[in-house]
């Protein structure tokens, strides 16, 4: 779309850093002031924090590194496609599954229609976070995308260790969760079966540099800058190792299913042997978290002893 290339662009020049007149990037585009002017305003409604200072133009308030297909691309087995605004990357994938080979991911600067769990929405600013999804045909069948989905938090938790990004947890069945807040989460969607296989897409929201300005979240988050000590992320470099982790995880667990993950997965767990209660529709159930099984149920100690509960219509939330 035009319109959205002339906002992108003027992106590129302010994410250079400095003042940039609305002459200039007038010049620069062809267009009028006016018109950079109206631009500007969109790419506020972006969620960027733009301003503008009398003589001087226009600068962001944050630094910003625009994704750059070229470098993901020649760094990954994965077919990578970059679409700067989209409604959403799972969406995406879903729609063009036809054409696509497993593996291949999508990735976007900016999310009209972000989602999470049960339709809920995942808010999705500008340039300051990561918003990826892989494809991936799954030969087990959708029976074993439960499993999957934990599997997937445990690859992503343990490769943020291994950049020395340390303390992040997992909130069953399919978030990571930073000193009690929400860092990142997990979707996975299924476009149907074909001879027994699943197909699969497999989304991650992750925040790296969210400001506090950010609206429309309604329970505490985290941003992964805030583990990294506030340095800069390297958004390319984070989205290549996002992606082959994805895709080792994804091998790995066709290959051994959850064998061997729930021991990983339960010492990254953030709420074991915390007091937690489920809520399922109407239904809350208290109990101290401990845990999950092979099957990837979460396991609840309550009066009636250990019980397991699984399923996409939990929710887990600490009991205070
Ligand atoms: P559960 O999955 O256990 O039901 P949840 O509240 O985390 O719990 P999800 O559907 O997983 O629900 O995630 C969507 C929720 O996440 C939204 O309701 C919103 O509160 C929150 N959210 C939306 N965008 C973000 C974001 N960028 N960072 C952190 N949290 C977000
Ligand atoms: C959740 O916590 O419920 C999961 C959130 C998943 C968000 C990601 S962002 C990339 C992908 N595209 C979407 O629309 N959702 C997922």
């Amino acid at each position: 779309m035009k319109e959205h290339s002339i906002k992108l662009s003027i992106l590129k020049s302010l994410s250079q850093g400095g003042f940039h007149s609305g002459e200039d990037l007038g010049e620069k585009f062809g267009i009028s002031r006016a018109a950079i002017s109206k631009h500007i305003k969109g790419i506020q409604a972006w969620g960027v924090d733009v301003f503008r200072v009398q003589g001087k133009g226009y600068q962001l308030a944050n630094p910003m590194q625009l994704l750059n297909q070229d470098i993901i691309q020649a760094q990954t087995n994965n077919h990578v496609e970059l679409i700067p605004i989209i409604d959403s990357t799972n969406q995406y994938l879903l729609d063009n599954i036809n054409r696509l080979n497993s593996g291949s991911v999508c990735l976007s600067e900016y999310q009209l229609k972000g989602r999470g769990r049960r339709g809920r929405e995942w808010i999705s600013p500008f340039g300051t976070n990561l918003y990826l999804s892989m494809y991936w045909r799954l030969d087990a069948g959708m029976a074993a995308a439960m499993g999957l989905s934990l599997v997937v938090g445990v690859a992503i938790v343990e490769a943020l260790e291994q950049l020395n990004l340390k303390e992040v947890k997992l909130k069953w069945p399919n978030d990571l969760y930073y000193q009690d807040r929400k860092l990142a989460g997990i979707l996975v969607e299924m476009s149907g079966q074909a001879g027994g296989a699943a197909n699969l897409v497999i989304g991650m929201g992750l925040n790296l540099m969210m400001t506090e300005q950010t609206e429309g979240i309604t329970q505490p988050w985290a941003s992964l800058c805030e583990v990294a000590g506030h340095q800069d992320i390297d958004r390319n470099q984070l989205a290549i190792t996002m992606i082959k982790t994805l895709n080792r995880a994804l091998l790995d667990y066709e290959q051994q299913g959850m064998q061997g993950f729930v021991d990983r997965w339960n010492r990254l767990d953030n709420f074991i042997h915390r007091p937690v209660k489920l809520i399922m529709g109407q239904r809350e159930i208290i109990g101290v978290s401990r845990g999950i099984n092979e099957q990837g149920a979460v396991l609840l100690e309550t009066e009636c002893g250990i019980e397991t509960f699984i399923g996409g219509e939990i929710s887990l939330r600490p009991h205070r």
